[in-house]
């Protein structure tokens, strides 16, 4: 849509381009971000009927200075990351924003759940879920109405961006699907998901103005805007999300937070979002223009755009009283649809360290949620390599030898004595210890910490075996007796920077020192992103290499079973690791402001659909370890695929359906269903994640479209089902600003990973 106010809208932009000498077709490599008024007003569909009826009448009954009141943060020392000021006379008491997606931040008694990469690695949509409903019922004990996640954007473009661990996989549809769940659970539980960033938000390098540098501008084509990184977006509003964060970065040359075809166009329009927009922390940028581009809510104030401005925008006409009155009425029914007015304790209430429960009730509701925590740390580490039966170890291993910084925690502090978490190095995301999390608003906190050297050391308590540990050795050696030697790094990343490589020379140095001296050496990395191995992949003592990605708390009890075969591996790689940091072409590092374009950092997504197992696809490079991959301790085999088609769905071009959460309705009917039975060949019982590729007419050749998780003891076979929908079959037409089904042969692929894939057939429509 596109109406007279349009103008105002572009205020920001033309002032923007008047302060450079530049053009704007020199500014803009995709030209600027098309305009689109006005917001569209939440109406209520589908089950937000009864919230928004019930919204109306309360907004109805407040003035236009309450209602401005409600659309921005206000200061309080409660250890919130931000609050909603209550209306007393009303009976509305305001709400309570916290940090974040892994797991509540700066408070007590809550625990460390597995980072969003170990879940991504899990490929379990029931423990997505589970960890989801546990977190939830944690923020909303302790008083917070919004949960700050999950993460979907960065979807993890950059391979060293410096969050992609905080969101779970840079596969849109892996992605989207565990978002789905996450979401689901969490508002299960009554919490309010503020499912972030939107939009394009790829790299830190540049994400926030700064001096005369302006922040980034992710500058992308409209189908690769569809088809990847509004597509897990999709998911989560389908899902019935209530809160979307819009991100630091501009997209097409304009600010996220008053992007008007990013948040009107595609997320209130075109997918029918029910919810609020809020801003990333100090992500507003202008008044007027956020205002009409549809954001709904500033964080942690608006002390330089809304609050008494907003006000004066409306009296002098500027801004429609009905969008202030918009922005409010989708925040309270947000608020009603969570229930949140009649079962929620007072915001902020357990915030930020005060235990406010019978003891019996804490360490009750820890104990419900301690098999999901476990199951988080298990699932999320991925084998990659196992050579000469390294692992499982031997019960009768009788010396084991340990190295590496990564093996104990901070000895300072625990994590009750201080849950202060900082950017870089602080808290307990540290780079040189071992690391459960990545470091910023993502970190956080622990009711205690299971490391490595601690389940091993109770390990051994068990077994009867012997340990020589070196973990301050740049270079150490193993005592000659070692029956194996495991080396404990890191490759850590935190919000506020990029990583500066995929592998480093000091870590690296550890390693080959270890192997040079030890010949069933053992690498287990504590990941935060992708990392390098060919520096001593091939190297003969280097017998088994482990992903643990960032377990949460129970990092080390998960590692400990499962290198003793306690447990099996079951995790798959949810990116791909190349053999050399150029493989990644110009998705390797973030975009730096250049010539003349050095205050204006542009990062021109030229790869377009390609990145990762795509890019690798189509310029023909073999990766170390593809997208999909993980070894377990038995074997599985695929067969018996087969397709049924769905009787009744209609397979027209274009979807006919009007515009629900998520989109047009019809986008989810299923077209076809795919089988395939999986069988557990070898000796020892293990899941086995089967996956389905898929490959559109115009489309890469190979895409994810779904997946599975069926346990398996020895000898045993499942059928596993994957429900192909109207979009998993369309790409997006830009023409028709449709999804569209394509004429033409369909692949369709089905394995244990992007590579690996015996399956196959193929249908035409
Ligand atoms: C823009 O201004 C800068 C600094 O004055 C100058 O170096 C540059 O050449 C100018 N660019 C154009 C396209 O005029
Ligand atoms: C991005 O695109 C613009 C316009 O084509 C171009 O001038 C600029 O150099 C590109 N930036 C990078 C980093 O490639
Ligand atoms: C960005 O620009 C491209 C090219 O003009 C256009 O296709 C796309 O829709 C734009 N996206 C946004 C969000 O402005
Ligand atoms: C939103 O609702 C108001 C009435 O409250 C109406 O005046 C306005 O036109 C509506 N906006 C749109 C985009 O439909
Ligand atoms: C708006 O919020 C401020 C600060 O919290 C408060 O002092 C003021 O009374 C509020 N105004 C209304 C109309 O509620
Ligand atoms: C209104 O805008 C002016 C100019 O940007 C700013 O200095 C002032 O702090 C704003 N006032 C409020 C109450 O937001
Ligand atoms: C209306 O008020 C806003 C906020 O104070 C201001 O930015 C804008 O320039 C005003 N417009 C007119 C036409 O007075
Ligand atoms: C937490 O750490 C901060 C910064 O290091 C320090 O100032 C503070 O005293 C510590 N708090 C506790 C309870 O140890
Ligand atoms: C981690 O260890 C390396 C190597 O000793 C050192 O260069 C680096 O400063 C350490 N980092 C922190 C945060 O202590
Ligand atoms: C492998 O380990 C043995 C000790 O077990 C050592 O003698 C040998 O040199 C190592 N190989 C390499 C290539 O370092
Ligand atoms: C590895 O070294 C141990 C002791 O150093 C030795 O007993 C064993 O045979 C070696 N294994 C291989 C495969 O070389
Ligand atoms: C990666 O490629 C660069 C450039 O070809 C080369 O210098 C480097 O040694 C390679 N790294 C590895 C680990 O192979």
């Amino acid at each position: 849509m596109i109406a007279p106010s349009v103008a105002l809208g572009l205020v920001a932009l033309a002032r923007a381009v008047v302060a450079s000498n530049q053009t704007i077709d020199e500014l803009y490599f995709y030209g600027m971000s098309p305009p689109v008024y006005p917001t569209p007003n939440g109406s209520g569909i589908g089950k937000w009927a009864t919230a928004y009826s019930k919204a109306k009448a309360l907004v109805g009954q407040m003035t236009l200075d309450e209602k401005v009141n409600l659309t921005a943060g206000v200061s309080v020392s409660n250890g919130c990351s931000g609050n909603i000021p209550g209306i007393a006379r009303l009976g509305f008491p305001g709400m309570c924003l916290s940090d974040a997606g892994n797991g509540l931040r700066n408070t007590d008694y809550v625990n460390a759940y597995a980072s969003g990469i170990s879940v991504g690695a899990s490929w379990n949509r029931e423990l997505a879920f589970d960890r989801g409903w546990y977190m939830g019922r944690e923020f909303k004990t302790k008083g917070v109405n919004i949960a700050l996640g999950p993460v979907v954007g960065p979807l993890g473009r950059v391979a060293e961006g410096g969050r992609n661990w905080e969101g779970f996989a840079n596969d849109p549809y892996l992605c989207g699907a565990l978002a789905y769940e996450t979401v689901t659970a969490m508002q299960s539980a009554g919490v309010a998901t503020s499912v972030k960033h939107f939009i394009a938000y790829e790299q830190e390098t540049d994400r926030n103005p700064s001096g005369d540098v302006a922040s980034v501008s992710s500058n992308l084509d409209d189908r690769t805007m569809h088809e990847l990184y509004m597509w897990p977006f999709q998911d989560t509003v389908h899902a019935g999300a209530t809160n979307i964060m819009c991100s630091y970065n501009r997209i097409n040359g304009s600010h996220a937070c008053q992007n008007s075809k990013t948040i009107n166009g595609l997320l209130k329009e075109e997918n029918g979002f029910q919810g609020f927009v809020v801003t990333d922390w100090g992500g507003q940028h202008s008044g007027v223009a956020s205002a009409l581009a549809g954001l709904d809510m500033a964080m942690p104030n608006s002390d330089f755009f809304w609050g008494a401005n907003l006000t004066a925008a409306v009296q002098n006409g500027t801004v429609p009283e009905s969008r202030v009155t918009d922005m409010v009425t989708r925040i309270i029914a947000s608020w009603y649809q969570l229930h949140q007015d009649v079962d929620f304790p007072e915001p902020g209430i357990g915030m930020p360290s005060s235990l406010l429960e019978d003891h019996t009730v804490v360490n009750a509701r820890n104990k419900a949620a301690a098999e999901t925590l476990y199951r988080g740390a298990v699932e999320g580490h991925v084998l990659v390599k196992n050579t000469n039966n390294a692992l499982p170890l031997s019960n009768d291993a009788a010396l084991l030898s340990l190295f590496g910084y990564a093996a104990t925690a901070q000895t300072e502090q625990g994590p009750l004595a201080n849950v202060s978490f900082s950017f870089g190095s602080g808290g307990i995301a540290v780079q040189n210890y071992t690391m459960i999390t990545g470091g910023g608003s993502g970190a956080n906190s622990p009711a205690y910490i299971s490391t490595p050297f601690d389940a091993i050391t109770n390990a051994c308590i068990d077994k009867g075996c012997s340990l020589y540990w070196d973990f301050e050795s740049a270079e150490p050696s193993a005592d000659p007796d070692s029956s194996a030697c495991l080396v404990f790094v890191n490759a850590y990343a935190t919000e506020g920077f990029n990583r500066p490589n995929l592998h480093d020379d000091y870590t690296d140095a550890i390693i080959l020192s270890v192997a040079a001296t030890c010949n069933n050496t053992i690498v287990v990395f504590q990941n935060a992103g992708v990392r390098l191995v060919d520096t001593f992949v091939d190297h003969e003592n280097i017998t088994a290499i482990v992903f643990s990605h960032l377990p949460g708390q129970d990092s080390g009890r998960a590692l400990a079973a499962l290198l003793w075969g306690e447990e099996n591996f079951s995790g798959k790689l949810p990116y791909s690791v190349a053999k050399n940091e150029t493989d990644y072409g110009v998705t390797l590092a973030p975009s730096e402001g250049e010539g003349a374009f050095v205050d204006w950092p542009q990062s021109n997504f030229t790869e377009g659909l390609y990145i990762d197992y795509r890019l690798f696809d189509k310029s023909d490079i073999t990766p170390r370890y593809e997208f999909g991959f993980g070894l377990s301790y038995t074997t599985f085999e695929f067969r018996n695929l087969s397709l049924a088609a769905s009787t009744t769905a209609s397979t027209a071009e274009y979807p006919t359906g009007a515009v629900a959460e998520g989109g047009q309705t019809d986008l989810w009917d299923l077209l076809y269903q795919v089988t395939a039975t999986v069988i557990n060949t070898g000796l020892v019982d293990g899941a086995e994640v089967a996956q389905l590729y898929i490959g559109i007419p115009n489309a890469p050749v190979k895409q994810l479209r779904g997946f599975a998780k069926p346990q398996l003891m020895a000898g045993e076979s499942a059928v596993v089902n994957f429900a192909l929908t109207r979009r998993d079959l369309s790409i997006w037409n830009i023409n028709a600003q449709k999804w569209q089904l394509q004429s033409g042969t369909y692949n369709i692929y089905v394995g244990s990973s992007s590579s690996d894939l015996p399956l196959s057939l193929t249908f035409s429509l």
